[in-house]
């Protein structure tokens, strides 16, 4: 292992953000990982870059974690246990057991970032979440150099949320996921519009038509981080209680929502973001996406110190129009 000094982080970052890292070593092994945590140096974790904004240079020693390698363990007929060491990409690992038919990930086809930190926001797209197919993590504690499993109930996991966001924050080093798939008997969830209509003429769906599905309306909607700056959906929809919704819908009836339980209405944050006129539009190098609202978009040399600014802008502007406060779902650094 070497450490690099100066290192340009924007190849590391889906947001193209051209922070420095003053010392950058990648750990392909968990020995690697081992090595780096007796070095007691004070530490920047970076998995695949997907989910952060980098706003200044990296001081701590960054680490670039690039843990290969698949395995897995038939539990019985109907299911088996696919761990992932931590630097597996997310959608080569999906489509890897889409060809294997193991059923489970498919809606998660296409989110950018590494296997590892996927468990930390909890990700999930069309009707799908990971905490659905999550079985257990091994992680490395690094206070200690300890390992620790960390199974389903232990994680915490909420709408793009766990205990890796919360109490144990920084605290470890996620080295390995497992997860729970099904062999046969695929429990599908076609639940969400778009995937519904792609499939209507379809009466049997299989792994791969949803994932086909699902690649093609997030390349309708998203844009592809190798062609313009981005960390997928900037803001967390926000939920707010029955009583401001009624007021709202009152001068917005055809405001969309989603009930989430009796006292709890979810706004999408993207129709939020559009009715306020950001959609589409550039200031400078940063930009709000024109399929997608909650997506903001680095067009080339942006910071990310430009891109936080209109984050705040919107969200001032959200507050103003809706009384609605948004709040950022990437990790800003
Ligand atoms: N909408 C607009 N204008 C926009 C965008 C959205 O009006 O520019 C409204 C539409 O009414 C649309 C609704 O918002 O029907 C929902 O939009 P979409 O289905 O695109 O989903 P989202 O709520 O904006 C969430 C996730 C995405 C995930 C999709 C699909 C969050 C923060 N985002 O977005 O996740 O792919 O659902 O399940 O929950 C991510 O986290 O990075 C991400 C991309």
């Amino acid at each position: 292992m070497t450490i690099l000094e100066n290192i340009s982080l924007k190849p590391y970052n889906t947001f193209g953000i051209d922070a420095i890292a003053k010392q950058f070593v990648t750990a392909n092994s968990f020995n690697d990982v081992k090595s780096i945590l007796s070095l007691k140096k004070d530490l920047f974790l970076l998995s695949g870059g997907s989910n952060m904004l980098l706003t200044k240079n990296i001081e701590k020693l960054v680490v670039h974690l690039n843990l290969k390698g698949i395995t897995t363990r038939d539990i019985d007929e109907n299911y088996v246990l696919v761990t992932a060491e931590a630097g597996e990409n997310w959608h080569e690992f999906v489509l890897w057991c889409i060809s294997k038919n193991y059923g489970g990930l498919e809606n998660l086809s296409l989110i950018p970032g590494y296997v590892g930190s996927c468990p930390i926001q909890n990700i999930g797209a069309y009707g799908v979440e990971i905490k659905d197919t999550f079985y257990q993590l091994e992680a490395l504690e690094i206070a200690t150099g300890k390992t620790h499993i960390f199974n389903n109930s232990d994680c915490n996991f909420g709408y793009r949320n766990s205990v890796f966001k919360n109490n144990l924050k920084g605290k470890y080093i996620i080295t390995k996921v497992t997860f729970k798939l099904t062999k046969q008997n695929h429990q599908l969830n076609i639940s969400y519009g778009a995937i519904k209509s792609a499939l209507e003429n379809n009466q049997h769906p299989t792994l791969k038509d949803i994932s086909d599905a699902v690649i093609a309306i997030r390349q309708s909607k998203l844009p592809d981080p190798k062609e313009i700056g981005n960390s997928g959906s900037f803001f967390k929809n926000p939920v707010i209680d029955t009583e401001s919704f009624k007021k709202l819908q009152e001068k917005y009836p055809e405001m969309p929502h989603y009930i989430v339980s009796e006292n709890e209405i979810k706004i999408p944050a993207g129709w939020l973001i559009e009715q306020s006129g950001f959609k589409g539009k550039r200031f400078g190098d940063a930009g709000i996406h024109k399929n997608q609202a909650l997506v903001l978009v680095n067009y080339g040399n942006a910071t990310g110190k430009e891109i936080h600014e209109l984050a705040q802008h919107i969200q001032q502007t959200i507050l103003q129009n809706f009384a609605i406060e948004l709040e950022i779902e990437v990790n800003v650094i």
